[in-house]
């Protein structure tokens, strides 16, 4: 039997890379898929494709930085499904540069969406995961959520604060009221993600780390949140890093 097949999981930044392949992984272990995403017609594909493989998906279009979004993304699946098992709060940004050049509007829209973004999702779906006295957080933070680079210091404030809450999460929530936390931990993974950086220095900086065959792949980190998300109930998989082979920092 599939190992998720009748749970439900929600997925944010679903219109991509990381999201994208993750969405698409947990349908095909059987999980009921709420897609979302800012590009609808993305995120509406994707469930086409689940449903053609056999899956149960529901699209939606959703923008992370309104909490009236996140919670009907949250009411829409439980109307569909019954219930919310998983969210992967995913959807993320990385316009990197050097402090210096105060590229003072991407700094605060990184916040907006890799931190408020990450809280509008736990708090809408929170509620519902208290009242099952289940559920399972998958937040997306980053080697950048353990290290900081030069250029990227708001993305990795974001990754670190992410880290944190998630940490915060796990232990007010685990023991008490089993509701399971995995913060995964990527290196370099070959998305779209580069396409947000607007700085010419920054992207020329980081583009090695970012080849076909040397980065990892959206599927590496699925894989990696398929076998969280799938552990028995007393197993709360806390943190995975990942890194490509080649990557040294
Ligand atoms: N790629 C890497 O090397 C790497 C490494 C470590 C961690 N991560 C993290 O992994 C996550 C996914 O990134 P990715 O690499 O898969 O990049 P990506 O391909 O650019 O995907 C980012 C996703 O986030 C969504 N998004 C952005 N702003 C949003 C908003 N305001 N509301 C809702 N969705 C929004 C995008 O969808 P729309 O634009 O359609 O809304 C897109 O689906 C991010 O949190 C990123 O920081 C990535």
């Amino acid at each position: 039997m599939k190992p998720l097949l009748r749970k439900t999981a929600i997925v944010t930044g679903a219109s991509s890379g990381i999201g994208r392949a993750t969405a698409l992984a947990l349908a095909r272990e059987g999980a009921n898929l709420v897609a979302t995403a800012r590009r609808f017609e993305r995120v509406e594909k994707l469930a086409r494709q689940i449903e053609e493989e056999g899956g149960s998906a529901l699209a939606l279009r959703c923008d992370v930085r309104e909490p009236s979004e996140v919670e009907n993304v949250v009411d829409a699946a439980r109307k569909r499904f019954g219930g919310v098992d998983i969210l992967v709060a995913n959807a993320g940004i990385m316009p990197l540069s050097l402090l210096r050049k105060r590229h003072v509007a991407e700094w605060m829209a990184t916040v907006d969406i890799n931190i408020k973004g990450v809280l509008n999702s736990i708090a809408a779906v929170l509620p519902l995961f208290l009242e099952q006295k289940s559920g399972h957080f998958v937040t997306l933070s980053s080697v950048a959520g353990r290290k900081v680079f030069p250029g990227s210091a708001v993305y990795c404030a974001t990754k670190y604060a992410v880290r944190a809450l998630s940490e915060g999460l796990r232990m007010e929530l685990s023991p008490s009221e089993n509701i399971r936390v995995t913060i995964i931990e990527p290196g370099a993974v070959l998305t779209e993600l580069l396409e947000t950086i607007t700085d010419p220095e920054a992207l020329h900086g980081i583009q090695p780390y970012f080849q076909e065959g040397r980065a990892l792949r959206p599927e590496d980190i699925a894989s990696a949140i398929v076998y969280a998300v799938s552990q028995p109930p007393h197993v709360n998989v806390n943190e995975i890093l990942i890194r490509p082979t080649f990557q040294e920092l």
